[in-house]
């Protein structure tokens, strides 16, 4: 019997790409999203289905687990893919973009993984992977929210990995550098207003430096390239339970190893023309 993935968030971007790469695998898909009418998802050589489920709300979540059980038998993996960014001052948030942005990276996080719970537990097996972002282990500047519940997403992870082991059930977290989605575009809300405020030097500044970076060729890894990283954490077999995907994001971590976490942030700051 093939085995089945339920992925959150599948209507663009690393999701869109998750569903086609354990496709072409021979898996069954759960591909959940908002919007199922919009689903557009190529023909692989397992079977994948739309189920609608929006993190945010219970009720979708319990229905859409319930309904993908029901399809395929049982859920081997789960990837807890869905987010968006919170780019700008922290004064700048309103409480309910920042209550929006926790709903949605941290508790959707928590809603899915609690709805997948008691069939794993029964089957005795199953791979939790959340997506976080090296914004969850190196906070960039104007991302604090988005790194809040980016570093809150890591930190679930980690404990629950201690937590879920003894019942065969695995946890991983992803933490990915720059991808090249349209998450930037379509997923980034802002804190601020056009002429940002009090914060308009700052914001013209980071703005300038994450141009600067896109500008110069970065190395965004490909959605395919997340893809498939997921794929292989899912079928790895290993306890491994933190993968920093991307070379960008493997540089930080390498230079955070080699010079302390002080003189790494010290020159995050001089890097964005934020020093004091
Ligand atoms: N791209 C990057 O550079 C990067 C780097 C590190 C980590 N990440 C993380 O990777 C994940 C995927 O991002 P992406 O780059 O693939 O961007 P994306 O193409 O914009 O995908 C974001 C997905 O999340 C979904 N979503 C948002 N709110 C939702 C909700 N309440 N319920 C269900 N789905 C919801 C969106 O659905 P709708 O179409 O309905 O809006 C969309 O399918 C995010 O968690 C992001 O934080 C991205």
């Amino acid at each position: 019997m093939p085995s089945t993935v339920l992925i959150t968030g599948c209507s663009s971007g690393i999701g869109a790409a998750t569903v086609q790469c354990f496709a072409d695998q021979g898996w069954n898909v759960a591909a959940t999203l908002r919007k199922p009418a919009q689903a557009r998802f190529g023909q692989g050589r397992g079977c994948v289905e739309p189920f609608a489920l929006d993190v945010t709300d219970q009720a979708s979540v319990d229905a859409a687990v319930a309904q993908a059980t029901q399809r395929f038998g049982r859920i081997d993996v789960l990837i807890n893919n869905a987010g968006y960014g919170l780019f700008g001052p922290f004064e700048t948030a309103t409480p309910a973009a920042i209550r929006r942005q926790f709903a949605t990276n941290v508790e959707g996080v928590f809603a899915v993984t609690r709805a997948v719970l008691p069939g794993m537990r029964a089957q005795g097996s199953g791979v939790l992977i959340n997506i976080a972002s090296l914004t969850g282990l190196v906070a960039m500047p104007l991302y604090s929210l988005y790194a809040a519940s980016k570093y809150a997403v890591v930190g679930f992870s980690e404990s629950l990995s201690h937590e879920l082991a003894p019942l065969g059930i695995r946890v991983k977290v992803f933490a990915p550098g720059a991808v090249a989605t349209d998450f930037s575009g379509r997923s980034m809300v802002r804190t601020f207003e056009s002429d940002g405020g009090p914060y308009a030097d700052s914001i013209a500044k980071v703005q300038a430096t994450f141009a600067t970076n896109r500008a110069s060729g970065g190395a965004a890894s490909s959605a395919e390239q997340l893809a498939q990283a997921l794929y292989g954490a899912a079928t790895d077999g290993s306890g491994q339970v933190r993968y920093v995907v991307g070379a960008d994001a493997q540089q930080v971590m390498q230079m955070r190893q080699q010079i302390g976490d002080e003189a790494l942030l010290a020159g995050l700051r001089q890097r964005f023309g934020l020093a004091a």
